[in-house]
């Protein structure tokens, strides 16, 4: 299946997703319940596996009923083998998207061992729960540009034959991820016909994200009730896109591995090199499309180590997979600002996803 179309548009392809079963680990997420929406669009039937949590902050999953468009909801720890052969026993998935994770640096510093735990031997309890229980199926590893040993690369930008390590305890637990699946794959999976890929994208963005300590849900805080937006590392040159974007590369990628084990492999999915810009220039773009008058400042002082230069080159995706962003920064930012409007405005957050995950299908370039 090509993947790009007449007129350069990039196509899902929704006979290959229908009726697909897919498994979600970490659905209630943030990219979860984007992905639960996508797979829905494109007529897959959907399973999810995750901890239930609490949250002082609206919960994405719940503020968009995202449970209503699941077919099996398991409760579980990543960590808990039982638990993960039972449900795959019962689900039988085609496919396995493998998001649950602690993916926040400033928790892994707070607590290093818990954050190892869900994201190195979380990722073991998974791919030894399907090497026991599972005869064929494709596995998604989803990763993080962080997985990178940063070697401020100032005028190239990480390639997937770039060595891995993290100085911070996220960072390594999520490079711990990745060996864990390179050792599973040369291991076991290839002989016993599975396929699994690693996907590494950088910072994403779009609606629904509520997670402290995050940029663009702190923004939206402080722009909706007037406050003022603190930057903890303004001059920080990151990779930005939209969540939709990356998630799309997710479901090429595992296509074309079901297809063919081949692609098992580690994939980078990032922005185009002029949509990789300083955290102070992607809020001042923010500030001017939320429309009024809003000023940011720095943060009075750096509360851990965050890498200042951090890029992806996607070459691979974009050859190898024909995979594109096809949104790019400004079409996110006003993607994004759209839903936080709709979600403050108290629409149903449900029918606005859904228009927005529509919108993202059927999106053609002029
Ligand atoms: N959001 C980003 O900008 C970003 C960037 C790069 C990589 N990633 C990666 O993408 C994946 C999804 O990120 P997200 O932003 O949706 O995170 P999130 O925090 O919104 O969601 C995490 C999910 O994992 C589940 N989970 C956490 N601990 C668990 C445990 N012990 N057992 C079972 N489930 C558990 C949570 O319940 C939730 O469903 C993660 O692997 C993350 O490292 C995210």
């Amino acid at each position: 299946m090509k993947h790009i179309g007449k007129s350069g548009k990039m196509t899902l392809n929704k006979s290959f997703w229908k009726n697909k079963r897919v498994l979600i680990t970490g659905h209630t997420g943030f990219k979860g319940t984007w992905l639960i929406f996508l797979l829905h669009e494109l007529g897959a039937e959907i399973g999810g596996y995750s901890q239930s949590v609490t949250s002082e902050r609206p919960l994405f999953y719940t503020t968009v009923r995202a449970s209503s468009l699941i077919k099996n909801n398991f409760s579980g720890d990543i960590c808990d083998l039982e638990a993960l052969k039972k449900s795959l026993r019962e689900f039988k998935p085609d496919i396995v998207f493998h998001l649950a994770a602690q993916p926040l640096v400033r928790t892994g510093y707070q607590n290093p061992l818990n954050t190892f735990k869900i994201n190195t031997i979380g990722t073991v309890s998974l791919l030894e729960a399907i090497r026991l229980e599972q005869k064929s199926c494709t596995v998604i590893n989803v990763t993080t540009d962080k997985v990178y040993r940063n070697i401020q690369k100032k005028d190239a930008f990480y390639r997937e034959a770039d060595p891995i390590g993290g100085k911070d305890p996220y960072s390594a637990s999520k490079a711990g991820s990745e060996i864990a699946s390179y050792c599973y794959r040369n291991s076991f999976f290839n002989a016993l016909g599975i396929g699994l890929a690693t996907a590494r994208a950088g910072n994403v963005i779009g609606g629904g994200d509520f997670s402290p300590d995050r940029l663009i849900p702190d923004t939206i805080e402080a722009l909706a009730h007037n406050r003022p937006i603190i930057l903890r590392s303004p001059s920080s040159i990151r990779p930005w896109q939209h969540v939709l974007n990356v998630l799309s590369g997710y479901l090429i990628l595992a296509e074309k591995l079901h297809g063919d084990i081949q692609y098992g492999d580690a994939y980078n999915f990032g922005p185009s090199k002029d949509e990789t810009l300083s955290v102070s220039q992607l809020i001042e773009q923010m500030i001017q499309l939320w429309g009024g008058k809003h000023e940011w400042k720095p943060a009075d002082k750096q509360e851990y180590f965050e890498e200042p230069y951090l890029a992806l080159d996607s070459s691979k995706a974009r050859q190898e997979l024909g995979w594109f962003s096809t949104w790019d920064l400004k079409q996110t930012l006003t993607d994004l600002i759209l839903w936080y409007k709709a979600f403050e405005e108290k629409r149903d957050m449900h029918s606005t996803t859904k228009e927005h995950v529509i919108k993202f299908i059927e999106w053609r370039k002029d």
